[in-house]
């Protein structure tokens, strides 16, 4: 397995030499930190689309997204954490190979879902879950309360998460196969899922915020995850209310 992102870089872009990134410059410093950077070519015809003249499902649902990071304290329907796990389900298992919502790179599917739960109706606070995707059932681990503890490994500014979902790689399944380039094939499948999971939340009226700032130690520890599994991506889940943001 590749040790660090000196190594990841080196292995898919030769030589690493990280460019010097001040933070602290800000929205008004020297540094317009938040100016977009777009691409484009004026001097070239163009041809204006139609914008909108046939909106589809997916470009209303984009519409709607957007990251919340403050929900309503009030809990989340099982019933709408089960409509958003089932974008993760087997659509066609009989297909070989089968069929789910995203593609895989040689169908190896190295992703595997958990759930922490903060506050689903139905479902025991602050217990952890794995995500059993053939019968579509929520696997209670060990009868164990981590939520407590990782509900403190959740940035501050986030308020109120019903729940959290811990997107992992069992990086072995493709590795086997895709060598190196597993890793960022499983960074892919992981931004596949994870954008059907916010558009899911979004068509539910559920919020949702990707978490990259996660202790990796923390979760591998709390999911007691294999050696050849490690987790990419935390998504907060909680109903949007007046006071959401
Ligand atoms: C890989 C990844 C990691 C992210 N990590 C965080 C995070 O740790 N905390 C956070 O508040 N938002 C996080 N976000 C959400 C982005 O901040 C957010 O998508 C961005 O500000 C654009 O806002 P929007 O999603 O509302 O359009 C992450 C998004 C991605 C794709």
């Amino acid at each position: 397995m590749l040790q660090t992102i000196k190594d990841f870089h080196a292995t898919f872009f030769g030589k690493f030499t990280p460019r010097a990134y001040d933070k602290s410059a800000g929205r008004n410093g020297q540094r317009d930190f938040w100016r977009k950077w777009r691409k484009s070519y004026p001097r070239f015809p163009s041809i204006p689309l139609d914008k909108g003249q046939i909106p589809t499902v997916v470009e209303r649902l984009l519409e709607d997204r957007s990251s919340n990071r403050v929900f309503s304290p009030q809990p989340l329907p099982l019933s709408k954490l089960s409509g958003i796990l089932g974008v993760c389900r087997v659509f066609d298992s009989d297909r070989i190979p089968e069929r789910r919502g995203y593609a895989s790179a040689g169908a190896t599917f190295p992703l595997e879902i958990y759930i922490v739960s903060f506050a689903t109706t139905g479902l025991t606070p602050n217990m952890a879950f794995h995500l059993e995707i053939d019968g579509m059932e929520l696997e209670e681990m060990w009868g164990n309360q981590i939520g407590a503890d990782f509900r403190s490994v959740l940035p501050d500014y986030i308020e109120n998460a019903a729940a959290a979902v811990v997107m992992t790689t069992v990086i072995s399944r493709s590795e086997v196969r895709y060598g190196a380039k597993s890793y960022p094939f499983s960074f892919i499948e992981a931004g596949l899922l994870g954008q059907n999971i916010q558009l899911a939340a979004t068509s539910v009226g559920v919020g949702s915020c990707m978490i990259g700032g996660f202790p990796n130690d923390f979760l591998t520890k709390a999911l007691d995850l294999s050696e050849d599994e490690f987790p990419i991506m935390v998504i907060a889940l909680g109903e949007l209310g007046s006071s959401a943001k």
